[in-house]
């Protein structure tokens, strides 16, 4: 079985030697700096690893592996001005860099060169991964509208947030597994129970995204922290609080949400501490990683073939960038 790193290795290989077009400058400039910002590349990456659980030959399933990537990074683009984020893997965002119209554009033409690199996959089911993919797309969209929605609501309970965060993060992370397993030649059972895999490490996934957000590095993540404060995210973190805090200090917080700046950032932080949110966030991931590895063994092929997926699934837990 191929490695993260080498698999990591041949999705970048393929980007880089990949013409996204040149003009007009703007345009292409801008797809080419999110496309060689990095990143983890785990969706191509599990992409290939789910082929590579039944074919040796990988390579099959490259087109895939790096349409998805496009389109994650189409969503990471789109992503930034809805959240008003100033930094993404480090760098200056896209709308920050050349402006609102340009991104919105440069994020169309992204999800355009996915679906037609996607199309370059020789594969008798290419019209049943087009429609899986698409789904995938289409939730995506939605779980991003509901995400944005929760905004503006106080009452945000846990299980929506699940359905939200599937719905946004997850269904991306399941349905490159599954494509993956479909390219190799898995049987449909498989490739479902593959799905269900992937979409349990994506809620897992996205608790710990929401962690990072609160308590990560900005050196690391790349990203601004306290971005989901500042825009009023319905996090799990925010959820649990609401659940936890005693009547003076939920005044406090409201008080707090309706403020802007650090020091509402800063308040909110102290009021996680407080009742150990976090730990609570840590605990539920763990959950649903419990819930991932029992929908791994029911994939029929040789243990140690999946050893690479369950090491993979365990760094993403504790992973800090
Ligand atoms: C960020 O995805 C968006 C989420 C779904 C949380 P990643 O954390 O995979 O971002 P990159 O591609 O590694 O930068
Ligand atoms: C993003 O969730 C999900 C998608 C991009 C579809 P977040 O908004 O939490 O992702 P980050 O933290 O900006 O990467
Ligand atoms: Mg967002
Ligand atoms: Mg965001
Ligand atoms: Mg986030």
């Amino acid at each position: 079985m191929k490695t993260y790193e080498e698999l990591y290795k041949l999705i970048s290989k393929e980007i880089e030697n990949t013409d996204y077009g040149k003009t007009p400058k703007e345009l292409y400039e801008s797809i080419n700096y999110t496309m060689h910002l990095g990143g983890k590349r785990l969706r191509p990456v599990l992409v290939l690893m789910a082929c590579n659980l039944f074919d040796e030959d990988i390579h099959i399933a490259l087109n895939a592996a790096h349409s998805i990537e496009i389109f994650h990074n189409f969503t990471l683009v789109h992503d930034d001005i809805m959240d008003n984020a100033p930094l993404r893997r480090g760098q200056e965002t896209v709308y920050k860099k050349w402006g609102m119209n340009t991104a919105v554009l440069s994020g169309d033409l992204m999800m355009i060169k996915a679906t037609e690199i996607l199309c370059k996959t020789d594969h008798s089911r290419i019209i049943n991964i087009l429609s899986v993919f698409n789904k995938a797309a289409t939730q995506v969209c939605e779980g991003q509208q509901i995400d944005m929605l929760f905004e503006n609501r106080h009452d945000v309970n846990y299980t929506e947030y699940i359905e939200m965060i599937t719905l946004k993060t997850s269904v991306l992370l399941a349905t490159s597994l599954q494509i993956g397993g479909i390219i190799g030649g898995a049987k449909d059972e498989d490739a479902e129970h593959l799905y269900e895999f992937g979409k349990n490490i994506g809620i897992a996934f996205q608790i710990q995204d929401d962690i990072l957000d609160s308590f990560g590095d900005e050196n690391s993540t790349g990203k601004k922290i306290g971005g989901d404060i500042s825009s009023n995210k319905k996090t799990l973190l925010l959820i649990e609080l609401y659940n936890s805090m005693h009547k003076d200090d939920k005044k406090i917080c409201d008080e707090l949400l309706i403020e802007n700046g650090d020091g509402k950032i800063n308040g909110i932080l102290t009021l996680y501490k407080k009742y150990q949110i976090k730990e609570f966030a840590e605990f539920e991931k763990e959950k649903f990683l419990t819930l991932a590895f029992f929908h791994l063994t029911k994939v029929n092929v040789p243990n140690e073939k999946k050893q690479i997926l369950i090491s993979t699934a365990h760094e993403l837990m504790n992973r800090i960038s």
